[in-house]
C-alpha cells in the first residue's frame, strides 16, 4: 500500500510520523524497507549531496533530477519535493507552473513550499490544481541571506505571528506542516492549534511528526553536529574504514580474488564422450554461451551471464532480505 496524503493527515493525534529526506534510488529502497512513511527530497540536497553553502542556488531542474531518482524506488513512502528558493515567489503563477512540473516530471506526491502570508495565494492555486502541498514555518533556510544565518525563530511576539501563519496554510490547504528550529512550547501551540499535522525539526517533541536530514541521522556529515540531531549510526566511519580497506587489498593484490574473476567457458571440452553430446548440459544453453539468462543474472564465474547494475524488473515492493537486491 503507498502512503497519501489522506493517511498522513489521519494520523495526527493518532500515530507520530516518522520523515526523513531522501535524494536517491538506493536509499529510498532501503528508508522503504525501514518503513519510513514519508521522504522529503528536501532542498538540503544542495548542501549534503552538491556541496553548496546554502540551498540558494538549488534548481528546479536539479529537484526534478533527484526526486526522479527516489521515485524510480518506487517506494510505499508518501514523496514530498521540494520548491527551490524563486521557484514559487515570483507570482502564483509562476509557482503553479513550477509545482506541476516537479509533480509530472518526477511522478513525487506533493511539493513544499518555505514561508507563511506571502505564500498563500501560490498554496491556493497549487491545490486547487490538485497537487498536495507541505507548509514549512519557522527557520527557512532558503531566506539565509536576509536572516544572516540560521537563528531560532518564533521567539516571544514572534511567536504570536508565526502560529497565524500556521492557521492561513492550513486554511489555504497544505495538508501537513514543518516546523523548524522554533521553541518546543510553540511547537506546541500549532500543533494544538490546527487541525493538520505538525512536522517538526528543532521544534520539540510536542509535533505531530519528526523530520531529520538521513545523512545527518547517519552520521555521513560529522562537522554538522546541531542540539536538534540525534545520530543513529556512523556511516561515515564505516564508509572511511572500508575504502581504506580496499586500498590497501588493491596495492597487496589481494582484491582481486580467484573468486572475482571470469573464466571463458565458450571453448569445446577438450574430451567429450558420444553420451554426453545428448545431455542437456552439453546443449548451448544461454549461459554457457556468456548470453543473459531470462532472470538477467548468473552463478558467479559464469562466463559473462553475471548481474549487472539495474533496476528490479518485477516492479515488486522490496523485501527486507539480505539478498542482493534484483538486478544486481
Ligand atoms: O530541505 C530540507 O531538508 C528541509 C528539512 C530540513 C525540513 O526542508
Amino acid at each position: 500500500m503507498r502512503w497519501t496524503t489522506r493517511d498522513i493527515r489521519q494520523r495526527k493525534g493518532r500515530d507520530k510520523i516518522p520523515v526523513l529526506t531522501c535524494y536517491e534510488y538506493s536509499m529510498a529502497k532501503l528508508l522503504d524497507q525501514a518503513g519510513v512513511p514519508m521522504f522529503l527530497v528536501g532542498d538540503s540536497v544542495g548542501n549534503v549531496v552538491l556541496g553548496y553553502e546554502t540551498t540558494v542556488p538549488v534548481t528546479v531542474e536539479q529537484m526534478i533530477h533527484h526526486a526522479s531518482a527516489v521515485m524510480r524506488a518506487r517506494p510505499q513512502a508518501l514523496v514530498i519535493v521540494d520548491m527551490p528558493f524563486l521557484s514559487f515567489q515570483v507570482s502564483p503563477e509562476k509557482a503553479l507552473e513550477a509545482a506541476g512540473r516537479m509533480i509530472k516530471e518526477s511522478g513525487a506526491d506533493a511539493v513544499k513550499l518555505e514561508g507563511g502570508e506571502r505564500n498563500v495565494e501560490a498554496i491556493r492555486r497549487i491545490v486547487e490544481a490538485g497537487i498536495p502541498v507541505c507548509g514549512h514555518l519557522g527557520l527557512t533556510p532558503q531566506s539565509v541571506l536576509a536572516l544572516g544565518g540560521y537563528p531560532l525563530q518564533g521567539k516571544g511576539e514572534e511567536g504570536d505571528r508565526l502560529l497565524e501563519e500556521a492557521k492561513m496554510l492550513e486554511a489555504a490547504g497544505c495538508f501537513c506542516l514543518v516546523l523548524e528550529k522554533v521553541p518546543e512550547a510553540l511547537a506546541q501551540r500549532v500543533t494544538d492549534a490546527i487541525g493538520i499535522p505538525t512536522i517538526g525539526i528543532g521544534a520539540g517533541a510536542g509535533c505531530d511528526g519528526q523530520v531529520l536530514v538521513l545523512h545527518d541521522l547517519l552520521g555521513l556529515t560529522p562537522d554538522f553536529q546541531p542540539r536538534f540531531v540525534k545520530r543513529y549510526a556512523e556511516v561515515g566511519e564505516i564508509v572511511i574504514e572500508a575504502a581504506a580497506r580496499y586500498c590497501a587489498e588493491v596495492r597487496q593484490g589481494v582484491f582481486p580474488g580467484k573468486e572475482h574473476g571470469y573464466k571463458d567457458t565458450s571453448a569445446t571440452p577438450p574430451a567429450e564422450k558420444p553420451s554426453d553430446a545428448k545431455s542437456p548440459r552439453a546443449k548451448s544453453s544461454p549461459a554457457s554461451k556468456g548470453e543473459t539468462s531470462s532472470a538477467g543474472r548468473g552463478a558467479p564465474g559464469d562466463s559473462d551471464s553475471d548481474a549487472h547494475y539495474g533496476p528490479g524488473r518485477s516492479g515488486a515492493a522490496p523485501k527486507a532480505t539480505k539478498k542482493k537486491s534484483p538486478g544486481r
